[in-house]
């Protein structure tokens, strides 16, 4: 992917670069204080080359201000980077990453990035720290709200998407005007964190991590992701950030990967209070001798490699290779060209368009969890809002994003208001007057993403009162569940006649749920991540192994909790619409897949229902005997197929053996699945019929 004539300018430039001057190209510094404050150090910083990239600031004044000085006062003129968290969106905001997956509809989130691009590079940000492609199993952790969930089929295809959209359409890596570099993160397995909480070690077998966890990271770079980010915490007993097999060996060599690596904000000084370096001269060293090319606000690389090369050639080797890494994406990017934001594409921000594509993401990513018909609620019908984050337009918005459009954000009373004849009550009062209590539940944009891990899942007290107040009222109940993490939702679940997961849906997200509590849009997503019953079910997920002891209903010394019914309360893949599909038995071709066939399968599936809908056809895999052992199921196609009422079509399904087998090696190529096996053909990753066949 390295373009030759970049190289070759890099090394030019280089040639001309004082140590220090290549040691500040892998020094990334956070300004999101400049222009407020302490104008004069990042200023220096920036003349005196002792910085490659700023991160937290998208002001295009401020970036361009800073840029002017780098560009005509440094003795080499070479342009800063600025970054940004853009997870999901910087001015228009979509739904979290975690939301948009259950649309399954990966082209959507290839979408909502390329807008997200386009606002970013308007303000000056030209790399952005995305996507987030954690496998996350723990609904305890709060970052599982920034990815896609827990499966490595879905991660994949939309890690895949969201670079693309980041991006832009190729070019072998150049990055045109109104698109950024993308950064995958965290390598590597962070959602892994032992019992959800945050930054905590991870310890992952070799099977689950090149089964699960790697793969979306892979997908990333195969889309030809430009950045990656390390991790904060260990894996396996060595923080990624200073893990050379990890980053060398799994990343660099085995797939590939020649871009920048940039440690999280911290990490490398970090791998000092994992116990794994000595001081963090020792961080420094470790780090840029695994590959790491930037030291985001670990202030080690700009302390001690100075120091540190001075004494040793390898670590000077190191800062060449790798300053060339950082010289090379600066030319990718045009930033030698066109240094500076143009001010005037600032007027394009959050427009009308853009706005639109927010509505369809939010619209297709709010998941119909239970409905016994009440559900969609006739336009203008008189509803009675209850529930304090109903009014609350922040935590619409969810984690990881910039206030600055909060005003105009579409809270989930105005949205409905738009549709209803609603009133909002603090508690449900005076109910003579209404058709349904419609409750606004769950967490606010605090209570997700990062440093937000729970012990605790289920709904707040004050929230399951607010439910059993409103059923008490004799009106039908409609929970409206506004979150960035599956809640246990077990205390309300018999209470409801409606349950709606509506996460936290971005800026339009209040109009998005009265589209689909009125049927203007009738809701087709499914969960990209299990709903537990109970916390304490957590991690659950779908694809688990069998284990000698499987549960079976009624059976003692089985796989499963005593005081906790078996399986999640939701799974993976689940979700209503305004409609009932039926499926027929699925057939497959062959029963014996000889060693050059595919699979063949088809199913018909009919729309019994009296509305239009579009269902979301999933097939799972499973190889029966495997050493080592594989997972129960495993997500292997869909097609979300849009039908009429009465309308039936046969949905056909082409997979090859060769892709459906074991990993096992970190270059992540799939061996044959061999023997017998078992296709699932259905709605969710449990309700779907069988098929058995053999493959050879
Ligand atoms: C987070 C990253 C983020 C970085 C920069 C860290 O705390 O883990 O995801 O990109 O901060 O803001």
């Amino acid at each position: 992917m390295k373009d030759k004539e970049y190289v070759r300018k890099a090394r030019l430039l280089m040639r001309k670069m004082t140590l220090e001057e290549k040691i500040g190209q892998l020094n990334q510094v956070g300004a999101s204080i400049y222009g407020t404050t302490n104008e004069s150090g990042y200023e220096e910083m920036a003349k005196n080359g002792k910085v490659g990239s700023f991160l937290s600031l998208h002001d295009p004044e401020r970036c361009n201000k800073l840029q002017r000085i780098a560009v005509e006062q440094s003795r080499l003129g070479i342009p800063l980077i600025f970054a940004e968290d853009v997870i999901h969106g910087l001015k228009t905001v979509f739904p979290v990453p975690l939301a948009e997956s259950c649309s399954f509809e990966p082209e959507l989130a290839s979408r909502t990035a390329e807008v997200a691009a386009d606002e970013a590079s308007a303000c000056g940000v030209k790399w952005v720290f995305a996507p987030m492609t954690d496998i996350a199993r723990d609904a305890r952790w709060g970052r599982i709200a920034e990815g896609s969930g827990e499966d490595p089929y879905i991660g994949s295809l939309f890690a895949a998407a969201r670079v693309k959209g980041f991006q832009g359409g190729g070019n072998d890596g150049n990055i045109d005007e109104k698109h950024v570099a993308a950064c995958v993160k965290h390598f590597a397995c962070y959602g892994a964190a032992e019992s959800g909480k945050d930054y905590n070690t991870v310890q992952l077998s070799d099977n689950n991590l090149y089964n699960a966890y790697l793969p979306p990271y892979k997908a990333a770079v195969d889309a030809g992701v430009l950045t990656v980010m390390t991790a904060f915490n260990d894996l396996n007993g060595t923080p990624c950030t200073v893990n050379a097999p990890l980053i060398e060996g799994i990343l660099r060599k085995s797939w590939g990967f020649e871009g920048v690596v940039v440690s999280d904000w911290a990490a490398v000084a970090e791998a000092e209070y994992h116990g794994y370096c000595a001081d963090r001269k020792d961080c420094a060293a470790e780090a840029i001798k695994a590959g790491v090319t930037v030291d985001m606000m670990g202030h080690a690389y700009d302390t001690y490699l100075s120091d540190l090369a001075k004494k040793d050639g390898k670590i000077r080797r190191c800062i060449d290779e790798l300053c060339e890494q950082v010289l090379v994406l600066k030319y990718r990017l045009g930033l030698f060209d066109r240094p500076y934001a143009d001010l005037s594409r600032v007027k394009d921000l959050y427009s009308q368009e853009k706005l639109d594509l927010a509505a369809e993401a939010a619209r297709k990513s709010i998941v119909l969890l239970k409905n016994d018909g009440i559900l969609p609620l006739k336009r203008g019908a008189k509803v009675l809002v209850t529930g304090g984050l109903a009014t609350d337009k922040r935590s619409m918005l969810g984690c990881w994003c910039f206030p600055e459009t909060q005003e105009s954000t579409v809270d989930t009373l105005s949205g409905i208001k738009e549709k209803f004849a609603a009133d909002y009550a603090a508690v449900p009062v005076d109910i003579s007057r209404y058709s349904a209590i419609i409750c606004v539940v769950g967490e606010t944009n605090r209570e997700t993403g990062e440093a937000a891990s729970h012990a605790f899942i289920g709904l707040k007290e004050s929230d399951v009162a607010l439910v059993k107040a409103a059923k008490k009222t004799g009106l039908p109940v409609i929970a409206l569940v506004l979150s960035g993490r599956p809640l246990a939702l077990t205390e309300i679940n018999d209470d409801v006649n409606a349950l709606v997961e509506c996460w936290h849906l971005g800026s339009v997200g209040g109009r998005a749920i009265a589209d689909v509590l009125c049927g203007d849009f009738s809701p087709e997503g499914r969960l990209t991540a299990s709903f537990p019953r109970e916390t304490g079910q957590c991690p659950i997920y779908y694809s688990h192994f069998n284990t000698g002891r499987p549960y079976i209903a009624g059976q003692g010394c089985r796989c499963k909790f005593r005081d906790c019914d078996e399986g999640p309360l939701y799974p993976f893949g689940f979700g209503l619409t305004y409609t009932e599909f039926e499926y027929s038995e699925p057939t497959i071709e062959n029963a014996v897949i000889g060693k050059n066939d595919k699979i063949r399968l088809s199913v018909k599936l009919k729309n019994t229902g009296k509305v239009e809908g579009t269902e979301t056809v999933q097939v799972y895999f499973r190889q029966i005997s495997s050493k080592p052992i594989r997972p129960m199921k495993s997500l292997a196609a869909f097609k979300k197929v849009r039908l009429a009422a009465g309308e039936s079509r046969t949905v056909k399904f082409t997979l090859d053996p060769d892709d459906l087998g074991i990993i096992r090696t970190a270059a992540l190529k799939p061996e044959r699945a061999k023997g017998k096996c078992e296709i699932f053909v259905g709605a969710n990753s449990e309700d779907c019929k069988k098929i058995e066949f053999v493959t050879e």
